[in-house]
Parts: structure tokens; sequence; C-alpha cells
């Protein structure tokens, strides 16, 4: 940057000048101005006219600084002029960040003085300690008292000429954990004091050393009696004991420092922290640490158990690529040296200490639910409940699940499921709820049956759930018919389609198949490519019969989307369902479209949940923390969207997407399941195409249109995860847009950051290792790449998520609906299957649906899924205040705050709109998943920040 006046200038709060120009930019005093432009500190921009004859000390010593007219910014390089008294006897202090100056009194400047400054320490007590770690607790009381205590020490911005890095302050214990040691609360203040010689300069950094026995959670430390004002360090982490870490923690405060910012004295400090959570890829991580590396899907099988229960590794591996997850470092099982090996019930997996679950009153419902989910209520469940493998009757007895529940069995006041569940919790959050009395589970009516009984049955609603049920993100425009197969025929047989325009024709509104294509008119939701290559695998198992489907939808005139022909492929075997006109084709018809239900939950769980919104995202958390220090403004920004992903993610692979966990029980697809999802991620997944408007291109349902507020046109204006989608995409660009901006000015800025580019780099390549040859990833050179990068992540982790995750139950929950599972192919005319069907077709059907227990169960999951925790975050929420000191950047955010209540009501508008058929009318379910809001519970609305479920 660029020291410019007529005047002499000079640096003067600064040790050495080397300070200055590594980015000493919010400790700037100056005196004498250059005669000439000079070149200094990077990020700022000094211009004075009459530079003050006196320049205190305690300017110097404090880290705020004297300007006569100008103030000076680390993020905006020059303020506001600020006109000021010319008075040398008077210089005027202030601290400079971005946004309006704060102006310090000649009170608060003290100068001259010692400066004695308290730490409020906020630690977060655990609600349920172990025996051990109580008697932990009450070692650590005594011997707190006997001096072995908590220790803080300061870190000034300011190198210490003696040591070369930061000044250090007197080390100061908690002085009051002792006499604190009784207190029964959630969270507990505690107080370190220190004295600061007037040349300490700015805290920057506070390390903490944990002399206790227990591991304590430091939640945020305020240091108050600084002229400046409080200055705020969130750390909302664990710090482990010295027996289990030596390490000192290091905690820096909210000033958001580019890397090139980064004060002189905290330089080493922001390097070795961020290191520290890095690793080296080596052993086995234990639950107190904080390491984040990478590891390939190698934990998901189980042959020590049973070799059927083996599975290949996913990633690393050319033909079943993967994203990376986070290194457990597990042992190998004694069968399989590349399969790591699964941890017995009730053993806690690792997942970083700092991601799990926090235990408070709060989270209580998401821990003890969510973990009882994955570790206990699958296998409980099929011991408590009375049915074994059954299939349901009729819909008379799917509708008692509702009304009745379902009897569990060997009731005796502890019975197993109810141990799991814990009863008091699921009744009031999960309106699921356990009758002690009459020993019933009783499941909540789920949405789709709570307008219209029976709306379910009708072809509008099946073509309306493709736009706003729980999988709105597959449909397509069809470009081309018939629909050609990419597949290659020497290896799956005749790939053409069997679909004719005799399938079609007359149903078109007369319109011709080629008219209604040319008008935007006829739709696809087509699982044949990415589905046929398995169905052999599939279908040989006992229980399980699919097919690859595609369905070829017309919107009518009426605003209906209306499924005209369905086609069933196996290898070499192709059918096609059409409406029917009596009895018997009416029903095959019904048979039909169960299919399609059932392909899309596969794949919807399987691919646009699970790979698409969850384990995609957990290379960008595990980069995020290796690769930008906590100080990094988009450490700062990204850190709500990450929040609890790692933990929900370690839990499914243990016992959602695992050998014989739920997926696999409950999903057609059982054993291939994540085969299925690595595949799609082989063929189908592109960074660059998971942004809203390029997804929505990609399938055809929008095209480029500048005219248009959003830059795109919806082919299908009453599409309602698309509308509502993009509302929120443009507040989250607008976010991202001003929040970048406050930190890169242009495209150098964004190229010399060297933590920004190694996080990227290291997503690309490592996280998504197997995808790091792909040509569409974005560079990340300017700041509009930036923008581009963050909005697509940001929204991938709220508004996609929200709209593949939370509609779970409101329309699986009613598995006639969407079956998660198919047992039976569709019977073929003169055999005896077909005359079953004939005699007696509701049957036929319930035989084809799940049976007892996986309905059940998959009714369970799908409710804890679909359900959001008391203490959830939404957009537009940020739960951690003090999250940064940069007033701009909190302007920002209350901005991008309000745009989410407006939002709101304009949701709330089209739902009451009824020329919107896909939201409104006579029985029709509104759309509020992308509402931004929502109470705790199933609720079918609400956008949390972050993938945390
Ligand atoms: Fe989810």
């Amino acid at each position: 940057m660029i020291l410019s006046s007529a005047a002499t200038f000079q640096i003067v709060n600064a040790v050495s000048r080397d300070e200055v120009s590594g980015g000493q930019s919010n400790v700037i005093a100056a005196t004498r101005l250059p005669r000439r432009p000079t070149r200094a500190a990077s990020g700022l921009t000094v211009r004075v006219k009459k530079p003050p004859r006196v320049i205190t000390s305690a300017a110097r010593a404090l880290g705020v600084g004297v300007s006569p007219r100008y103030l000076v910014s680390p993020h905006r390089y020059l303020q506001s002029p600020h006109r000021l008294s010319q008075s040398p006897r008077t210089p005027k202090l202030f601290y400079l960040g971005s946004g309006s100056p704060r102006q310090i009194s000649p009170s608060q400047q003290g100068l001259g003085s010692t400066w004695t400054v308290k730490a409020i320490v906020t630690v977060r007590r655990k609600r349920h300690s172990s025996v051990q770690e109580r008697v932990a607790e009450q070692i650590d009381a005594a011997s707190d008292a006997a001096g072995q205590k908590v220790v803080l020490q300061l870190v000034s911005n300011f190198v210490d000429p003696k040591t070369g890095v930061g000044r250090r302050s007197n080390r100061a214990p908690l002085c009051d954990w002792a006499e604190k040691a009784g207190i029964v609360a959630d969270k507990v203040q505690y107080t370190a004091n220190f004295k600061l010689s007037k040349s300490f300069g700015l805290p920057g950094a506070i390390t903490i050393k944990n002399n206790h026995q227990n591991e304590i959670f430091v939640e945020n430390i305020a240091l108050q009696g600084l002229p400046i004002g409080t200055v705020y360090f969130p750390c909302h982490s664990w710090v482990q004991s010295k027996f289990q870490d030596p390490q000192e923690r290091v905690f820096f405060s909210n000033q958001p420092y580019l890397p090139s910012q980064t004060p002189a004295g905290l330089r080493d400090l922001r390097e070795q922290n961020k290191v520290s959570f890095q690793g080296n890829g080596k052993g086995t991580r234990k639950y107190w640490e904080s390491i984040y590396d990478y590891d390939v899907y190698n934990d998901i099988g189980n042959p020590d158990k049973n070799t059927e229960l083996s599975r290949p590794v996913l990633g690393g591996n050319a033909k079943l690529p993967y994203p990376r997850r986070c290194r457990t470092g597990r042992p190998s099982t004694k069968t399989d040296a590349k399969a790591e090996s699964v941890l017995e019930m009730g053993q806690n997996y690792y997942v970083p200490r700092d991601e799990v679950f926090h235990e408070n009153k709060q989270e209580t419902f998401v821990g003890n639910t969510l973990k009882g989910l994955v570790h206990q209520l699958v296998p409980s469940m099929t011991k408590s409940l009375q049915a074994g493998h059954e299939e349901f009757q009729s819909f008379h007895e799917i509708d008692k699940l509702y009304e009745e529940g379902i009897k569990l069995r060997n009731f005796e006041g502890d019975n197993e499921l109810l141990k799991v569940l814990n009863v008091s919790q699921m009744t009031e959050k999960m309106q699921q709820t356990i009758n002690k009395a009459s020993n019933v589970l009783q499941y909540a009516k789920p949405d789709i049956l709570s307008k219209d009984r029976f709306a379910w049955l009708r072809d509008d609603e099946f073509g309306r759930q493709m736009l706003a049920g729980a999988n709105p993100v597959q449909i397509q425009r069809l470009q081309e018919f018939p629909p050609k197969s990419a597949l290659d025929p020497e290896i799956y047989g005749d790939v053409q389609s069997a679909l004719k325009q005799e399938h079609l024709a007359g149903r078109l509104e007369g319109l011709s198949v080629q008219e209604a294509i040319d008008q935007g008119k006829l739709f696809m939701l087509d699982y044949h490519d990415a589905l046929l290559p398995f169905v052999d695998r599939v279908n040989v198992m006992p229980g399980r019969k699919m097919y690859a489907s595609r369905t070829i939808l017309f919107h009518t005139q009426a605003g209906s989307l209306l499924p005209l022909a369905i086609e069933l492929s196996l290898p070499g075997r192709k059918r096609v369902f059409t409406p029917g006109n009596d009895a018997s084709s009416y029903w095959l018809w019904q048979l039909a479209k169960a299919h399609v239900s059932s392909n899309d939950a596969g794949f919807h769980q399987l691919v646009n949940h699970w790979l698409r919104s969850h384990a995609v995202v957990e290379p960008y958390v595990i980069a995020t923390k290796r690769q930008l220090s906590s100080m990094h403004p988009l450490f700062t920004f990204l850190q709500p969207h990450f929040r609890y992903t790692p933990e929900i993610n370690a839990s499914a692979r243990q016992l959602l997407v695992n050998a014989d966990g739920v997926i696999e029980n409950c999903f057609t697809p059982g054993p291939v399941s994540l085969e299925i999802s690595s595949a799609a991620y082989s063929s189908l997944w592109r960074f660059d195409q998971e942004s809203l408007p390029n997804d929505l291109i990609r399938r055809g349902m929008a095209v480029e249109d500048a005219n248009e507020p959003h830059g795109i046109r919806l082919v299908l204006k009453d599409y309602p995860y698309a509308s509502d989608g993009l509302l929120l995409w443009d507040a989250i660009k607008t976010w991202v847009n001003e929040y970048v901006s406050l930190y890169y000015k242009d495209a150098k800025s964004v190229q010399d950051d060297a933590e920004l580019q190694a996080w990227w780099e290291e997503i690309r390549t490592v996280g998504h290792a197997d995808k790091k040859g792909e040509s569409w990833w974005p560079t990340i050179t300017t700041p509009e790449d930036l923008k581009g990068v963050l909005t697509t992540i940001v929204w991938v982790v709220s508004g996609f998520h929200a709209a593949v995750n939370f509609g779970q139950y409101a329309y699986g929950g009613y598995v006639p609906n969407r079956p998660c599972i198919t047992r039976r192919l569709i019977p073929e005319d003169g055999t005896d299957e077909y005359l079953q069907f004939l005699q007696d077709p509701e049957k036929f059907f319930m035989s084809m649906l799940p049976n007892v227990q996986q309905a059940t169960t998959t009714m369970s999951v799908v409710d804890t899924l679909s359900s959001h925790a008391p203490d959830e975050e939404y957009l537009g929420e940020r739960a951690r205040t003090n999250w940064t000191n940069d007033p701009a950047a909190r302007d920002a955010f209350k901005r991008f705050s309000r745009q989410m209540d407006v939002i709101e009501r304009v949701i709330a508008d089209r739902n009451r709109d009824p020329f919107l058929k896909n939201r409104a009318g006579a029985g029709v379910l509104p759309y509020e998943i992308l509402r931004p809001s929502s109470g705790p519970g199933k609720t079918s609305r609400g956008v949390p920040n972050s993938v945390s479920i």
C-alpha cells in the first residue's frame, strides 16, 4: 500500500518497520509523513494531511491509532474522513477497525499508567459427568486451592524484541475455581487478572493451560479494562487436561485478519495453531483430540462379523470414487487389512472433540435421540416390535400405526426401546408416542395424510411431489424423445427406450410430442442409467426387487404435472405403463408409480441427500479447520455452516450407511447402496453445478435470462423448490458478496491469501482427491470467484440440504406414498402371480411394499431425521455473539437476517396464491420447507445454517 502525503510521515507505533509492513494496520499512529509515497503495510493506506506533533506512548502501547484528520482501517484501508481537533495537546485516540471508529475518552486513555485487565472466562459445565469425572471434579477443586490451576496468558499483537515473538503477559490463574466448585449451573464465569505494562500493546491471543484432571469447555473470554473497551475471544472449545494434552490452547480475539495482515506478535501462533489441528495421518484418534485428517471410506463394512458384510473401499479407487471422510485411524479388521475395524455397540466413534454435539439442556434432544437412533434405536426396534417380517395386510393396518400404534413386545416397564427413546422427550418433540399402559408405539400422522387422505393416489399429486415433495431436485425437462441411454450396450444389453409416441399420444392437449418438447411442457424423472447397472445385483437378493425407471410427465394448461408413461427396465427387458382406464390397468399403473417412488426414495436418500449434502461437505469442514486460522475472516464466516456436520456424518457411517445399517436394510438397493452413491459421484456430481441456478439450468428447468431478477427464468413458474430456493440463493449471494468485499478488494488480495489458496487446493485435491483432475473446478483468483464458491457452499449446506432433508417424514412417513423398499416386481400377464394380483390387488400391493418391520423402522428414522433440535441455528441467525468485532460485517449480517424475514413473508404469500397449484388448493400441502425459520421438532419447514441432522 501507499503512504502518501505532502508532509513528512513516520510510522511510530511499531517496534520495527517490519511489523508495520507485516500488517500492523490497526495499530498505526503517525507523526510525520514521508514526502513521497512510501510502500508500507500490506492492506493499508494512510493519508494524513497534518500529522499531529505528539503521539502518546499510550497510543503505541495500546494499539490504537492517532490521526489528525483521517482514520485508518485494516479492512477498508481508509475510512471516511473524521475531522479532529488540531490541538497537539489533546491527541485523540481511536480504535481502528472497519466501520465507524470508536473514540476513546481522555479518561479512558489513562496515559502513562499500567493497565489492570480482567479476563472473564465463561465455562460451560457438563450436565452428565461420569463417575470418574465426578471424582476428578472433587480432586480438581482441592488441587486448585493448592495451586494446580487453569492458567491464562495474554499475547500481544506486538513483538517482544527479546524473544522475537509476541509479548507475553504475566501468567494469571482462574482465581475463583475452587470457591465456585459447588455452583450448579450450565455456565460459570471465572476471572483472571493481569497487569499490563504500557508497552504491552493490544492483546490479540490468549493461551490456556489446564492443570486440572478434567477437560473444560471454554465458551468465550471477555477481556475488560482496556481503554478501547472489552475485547472478546470466541473459544467454544474443549481445553484438555495437561495430562491428556500438554500443549497450551490458543484462542485469538474476534478481530479478523487476512494472513498478510496478521499482527507480527501473532504470526507464529497463527501458523502453529493451524498446524496443531492437522495431525500426521498416523495413529488411532483418541476421543479428546482435535485432529482433522482425511481418510477413504474403508469403515463401512464389517467383514470380521460376516464376510457378507464386507464392503468395498470407497475413495482412492478410480472405479469407486468418493469424497474423503474425517480420519479415525482405527485398527484394520482381521479379515481385510484395507478395512477399518468396526466399533462395538456403545463405543464412541471419534470426531474431533469440538465437533461433538454439545451437551446441555437444549442440546439433549439432538444428542440423546440422534445418538440413540444410530446406536440403539434400530436394533431395539427389531427386538421390541411385535411384528417380525410379516407384511401389512391392508391400508387399514398402515393407518392404524397413526391411530392405534404398533404393539411392542416384552413390555415390563423397562422395555429396551423405551430406555432408548427417552420417552419424555420423544413424546413432546417427535410426536411419536409410546403408550406405556397399552404397550404401544404410536406414529404421528405424516403431512401427506393430513389434508387429503387420498391425495397420494392421484397422478397430479405424484407429479406435484417431484416439484415440491421430499426430493424436488431430480426432475428434468425432456429434451428429446424417446430418451437415450448413455450406458454401454455391450454390458447392459439393448438400452434403447421402449417409450413410443403412442404412449403419449392423445394426452398432450392437442400437441404433438415434438411440439410439447419445444414448448417446454414435457418432463422426465430418469433413473435409468443411474440404477440399471445395479438392478441384477439387487434382484437376486430375497425380498428386494427393483427396476430402473423413467417417468414422462406433461405440464397441463391447468397447471398440473401429470405422469403420462412409466418405463420400467430390467437388463434386456423393458415395460411401459400408462394410466389405466379399467380396473386392472389402473392398479398396474399404481404399482408402476410405487416402483418409481421407490427408485426416487432410494436415489434421494443415497445421492441427493447423503452424497450431495452430507458426504461432499465433510472435506470442506476438514480443510477449513486445517488451512484457515480461526482469525481468518472466512473461518469466522463459515463456522456456523459446518456446525455438527462431522458428528452427524460419523453417526451415519456408524449405523445408517454402514453394512447392514438402516439404509441397507430399509431401502431397496441394500448392500449396493453406497456403490450407487459412488457411481453418482463419479458421473453426476460437479461442484460448479451444485449452485442452484446452474443445477436448474443443467436439468433444463431454467434458462438464462438477464432480464429476470435471478438471471434465470424458470421453465415452470410454479416450481416451489426452485422459486423459493432462488429467494434464498439471492439472499445468500448478497450476504457473501458484502462480506467478501470487506476483506478482498482486488484479485491480488485473493491470490496473495496463502491460507485461502491452500484451503481451496486441499478441498479440490485432497478432500475430493478422486475429482482433482476435473476441469470444472472453479479457480479462486478473484473476489468474484471466491464469492461464487462460498455462495454455493452455503446454499448446499442450508437451502439444498433443508429441501432434501426435512420433508422426509411428511412424504416418506406413509410408505404407500413413498415405499422405501419394493419387494416384488410387477406381475406379468399369464403368470400365477398375475392371477394373485387380479384376485386381490390390494394384498399384492401390500406384498410389494416394505414389511411391517422395515416400514416402522424407516418411519422412526425419517421421523428423527426430519426433526429440528431446539437449539438449531437457522439462516440469518448466529448463536455466537461477538463472532466478529468488525461492525461492517455485523451490519451486513443484519441485512441478511432481515432479508430472511422478508422471504418468510413472500413464501407465506405464495402458499396462499390459488394460481400456484403445486402449493395451494383443495387439500394441497403448502410448500414451507424453505421458510427460513422453524420451531423445534418435525415442522416441515426451517432452513438450518448447517447439515446437522
Ligand atoms: Fe440430512
